[in-house]
This record gives structure tokens, sequence and C-alpha cells, in this order.
């Protein structure tokens, strides 16, 4: 089961009407997109996700509340050209990053440390780069780059080095060959914080799906996409994430630097956009969910 994090406030922020139209992102196994279309019934829902099992799941719930939406089986670095295709402008679009419980659960996608599986990490299982092709052939460099920016792993480099040097032997073909490649790896006092091998899973998983890349492009579109009034909610559970969108949001919202000290902003320059809540989930909600623990809610809306 999937608990969705930060569930009643980003639907709140999305501010959904009858009519809203409105486009969920990151789809999953429907948790947002449920509540979203109880809420819409003269409106329409456009979902994306890459995982066609999650899809399949989703569909199943979202039939039993209506028929007024669509699941859009691609990337959402596509959310442009597919949405232009349909309509010109939206009234709200969301972002819940990253993957679901269930994606993690499942053992045999590879996502996770603790349950053997071949090194897969895909979210979409159709493209062509997995987890293995990551571990077995990059080389020791793009390895460490890796683990230090999407790991934010202080031993990166003798990780590394662990991984090319096991690799000379043969190649590294499980989730928990590679656990215990990392744990080696590592001086026996840090193995005790925490496990080693969850930033490094993470680091893979990122570089295996180009979770940052896609997600900035897909951000700056869904910028052109949303109506004058309209909102754009974004959960994510990274700080790289949580960067891009802070620095995105902080663009678009502010007054350019040469013009602040005017007395009076020309028009055309004043914010097309303004920042309307940075938020993270409540003691409470992290106490029942450990996932939301990392999460943060950042909204954005297009100024009328
Ligand atoms: C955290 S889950 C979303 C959970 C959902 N909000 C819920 O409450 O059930 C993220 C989902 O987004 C999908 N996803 C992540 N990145 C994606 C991308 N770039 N394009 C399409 N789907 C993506 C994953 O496959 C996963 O199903």
């Amino acid at each position: 089961m999937h608990e969705s994090v930060l569930l009643t406030e980003s639907i709140n922020y999305l501010n959904l009407n009858k009519k809203s139209i409105i486009v969920d992102c990151t789809l999953g196994y429907a948790g947002h997109s449920s509540h979203i279309l109880k809420q819409i019934p003269n409106g329409f829902l456009y979902a994306f996700d890459q995982d066609k099992e999650a899809i399949k799941e989703a569909d199943k719930k979202l039939k039993q509340i209506n028929n007024n939406y669509e699941i859009i089986n691609t990337n959402f670095v596509n959310i442009k050209q597919e949405i232009k295709k349909r309509t010109n402008e939206v009234d709200g679009i969301l972002f819940d990053l990253g993957v679901s419980s269930p994606q993690l659960d499942e053992s045999k996608r590879g996502f996770s440390f603790h349950k053997d599986a071949k090194l897969d990490m895909r979210m979409d299982q159709s493209q062509s780069l997995s987890a293995y092709e990551v571990v077995n052939n990059y080389d020791l460099n793009k390895l460490i780059h890796i683990f230090k920016n999407y790991g934010e792993e202080k031993y990166a480099q003798s990780i590394a080095k662990g991984i090319t040097k096991q690799r000379q032997i043969k190649p590294i073909e499980t989730t928990l060959e590679l656990s215990e490649i990392i744990k080696n790896s590592v001086p026996e006092k840090y193995r005790r914080i925490n496990h080693p091998a969850r930033k490094i899973f993470q680091a893979i998983r990122i570089e295996v799906n180009d979770e940052l890349n896609v997600f900035e492009i897909a951000l700056k579109d869904s910028l052109q996409l949303i109506k004058k009034g309209g909102r754009i909610c974004v959960i994510t559970f990274h700080s790289l994430e949580d960067r891009i969108c802070k620095q995105i949001f902080k663009e678009v919202s502010s007054i350019p630097k040469e013009l602040q000290n005017l007395p009076v902003i020309p028009k055309q320059y004043e914010p097309k956009y303004k920042i309307i809540a940075n938020i993270k989930p409540t003691e409470e909600e992290i106490n029942k969910n450990h996932r939301s623990r990392s999460a943060r809610l950042r909204v954005i809306e297009r100024r009328a």
C-alpha cells in the first residue's frame, strides 16, 4: 500500500473547483488523483506515469469514481507536447516525486537494498538503461560523481573503488551483492549509523531515471501550461529536487535584481508568479508515515 504524503495540504493548495482541469504528473497508485477526481465532477484530470504496473492499479481505482480522466503512459518530461495536444491551459499541476511504496516493496524491481533482486531500478520498464549498466559499465569517475552529487555520500570514492574492483572479478548482478560491496567499502563505525547502501541506491536510481533533469524540464514547462490564477504543487523527497524547485520558483517570482531599488516597478517587469507555500509534514504525519520525513511541499501561483 502506498500512503500518500502531504495529501490534504497539496489537494487544498490546488484550489479545486468542480470544473478544474488538473494534471497529476505522478499518478502512482492514484492516492492524490482519487481525491482530485472526486472534487472535479465537471472538470478533467490528466495523469502521467511511466510505470505500467502503477497505471493498471490506478486505473481500477479511478474508474470507480468517474470517467473524466485520461492516463498518459509516458515520462512527465513530455508534459508540454502531451498537454498541448489536448488542451491549451490547465488550472493546476501536481508533482509527487520519487518512487511509490509498491515500487520499493516489489523486490523484482530492484529498488530496495533489503531485498534480493536483479539490479534494475527502471521506473519505465521499457527503457534500456538500468542499474546493472550503471554499476557494471560506468567508469570510476562517473560513479564517484553520481554517489557524491546524487547520494551526497562522503565515502563516494571508496564505494566507487570497491565496486570497480569487485566487478573486475565478475559482474555485479544483484541488489544484495551491491549492498554488501557498499557496506564493505566504508569504515565499520559509519556502517552502524545508517545503512550506507541507502544513499548509494538512491543515487543510482536518480541516474537510471534521469530524475533531476526530467523534473527541471517538466517544471519549467508546467509554468507555461497553467492559467492565470492556476497553481503548481510540488512534493519533493530529496534536497537536490527541492533545490531545483526552490530556484525555479524564486527566479519566476522575483523582481530582477537591477530593478529592485526602483520606487515603482514597470508593469512588464512585475513577476508573473507568486510563491504560495513552502511546508513540511507535521510531526503527526511523520510519526504515522516514516517515508514523509524528508518531504517538502512548495506551491506557486500564476498571477491573475
Ligand atoms: C511517489 S509516487 C506518486 C504517488 C501518488 N501521488 C499517490 O499518492 O498514490 C511517484 C510516481 O510517479 C512516477 N514517476 C516518477 N517519475 C516520473 C516521470 N519522470 N514520469 C512519469 N512518471 C514518473 C513513479 O513511477 C511513481 O508511480
